[in-house]
């Protein structure tokens, strides 16, 4: 039985592992069963007198939502890793505890970056579309020819725990191993014999840029036009990050003008908003925002946001608190 009337709010339907944590620990759990996501306005009224709110990545929770919940508002325990659309400062300034999915989905990501490196250098979305059209009538000598991936360089842009991931993975592909971070990363460099060079250095050597940086104001941009320059013309460019890390103009103009040779692409400047110019641009695989999408990656940032949720409700220290003030502010 639930032990204390609390009452929050899940702003999409989560797997049913993390839905049925908050059923069995707390007593008024709403959650939008709509299928399409919440308007602004939608969500202000929706937030107003719940304990706790659990948003996905979609939702941009600053200080309006924050005040809109209200005063009893404790927790915001977001469904995703990356948190660029809360406002951390804004919730330890009114004591509120900020969680996100740290660790389940690393490996899953990692996977993903590695099947976009794999469909934009060997061109299977291309040929795919090709092969269906009917158009395969003779084996030829120069049908989609591609890049190397085996022995090339692979810069890390971002050597966090995904960052890592993707890195560790490429050993079997014997690939060299750059990155750049603002911290020397020594587990990194002594497991895989990665090498910190200066961002523009990773720039000009890589045959492979996955980017593996959380988006802040710092990393918005952190490819533009001078970035797309300095790589090299037969370089592939990876991101599973976040979309405003890339200047998506830059990218087209870049993949246009054959300035890089192909980008496998997870997110988007303005997702859901594509740029058209990128759709029509056969060097770029597109995917939906699907990185971390598999059947036990997205039970576990579910199980793992709920639970944060309840202890933090609760009066526990939550696993994944991202602003331990807020827990040492808490009445
Ligand atoms: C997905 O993009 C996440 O941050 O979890
Ligand atoms: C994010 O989870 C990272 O550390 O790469």
């Amino acid at each position: 039985m639930p032990e204390k009337p609390f009452n929050i709010y899940v702003t999409r339907v989560i797997p049913e592992s993390g839905l049925k944590i908050l059923r069995q620990n707390i007593s008024n759990v709403e959650v939008n069963t709509n299928e399409q996501l919440l308007s602004r306005d939608e969500l202000l009224i929706k937030v107003k007198g719940r304990d706790g709110i659990l948003p996905l990545l979609t939702e941009i929770i600053n200080a309006e939502v924050m005040d809109a919940a209200g005063e009893q508002l404790k927790i915001i325990a977001n469904y995703a890793v990356g948190f660029d659309n809360i406002d951390i400062n804004a919730a330890s300034e009114r004591g509120i505890m900020v969680t996100n999915t740290p660790g389940v989905l690393t490996e899953a990501t990692a996977d993903h970056a590695w099947a976009l490196v794999f469909a934009v250098t060997r061109r299977i979305v291309e040929s795919d579309k090709f092969t269906r059209a009917g158009r395969y009538n003779a084996w030829g000598p120069m049908l989609f020819l591609g890049g190397d991936i085996t022995g090339r360089t692979l810069g890390i842009v971002g050597a966090g725990r995904i960052g890592s991931a993707v890195a560790e993975k490429a050993l079997c592909f014997k690939m060299r191993i750059l990155y750049s971070d603002h911290l020397a990363n020594p587990k990194f460099e002594n497991e895989l014999g990665a090498k910190k060079v200066t961002f523009e250095d990773l720039l000009k050597e890589s045959d492979f840029i996955s980017i593996h940086v959380p988006l802040l104001e710092s990393t918005r941009h952190l490819f533009n036009d001078n970035a797309f320059k300095l790589m090299k013309k037969t370089a592939y460019l990876i991101n599973t990050s976040r979309g405003p890390v890339v200047e998506e103009v830059a990218l087209v103009r870049a993949l246009k003008n054959d300035e890089i040779a192909g980008a496998g692409l997870d997110v988007f400047e303005d997702e859901p908003k594509i740029n058209p110019e990128l759709i029509s641009l056969d060097n770029a695989v597109l995917t939906p925002h699907i990185a971390s999408a598999t059947i036990e990656t997205r039970n576990k940032m579910a199980t793992m946001s709920a639970q944060n949720l309840v202890d933090g409700l609760h009066g526990k220290r939550p696993a994944n608190l991202l602003n331990p003030e807020a827990f040492d502010l808490i009445k």
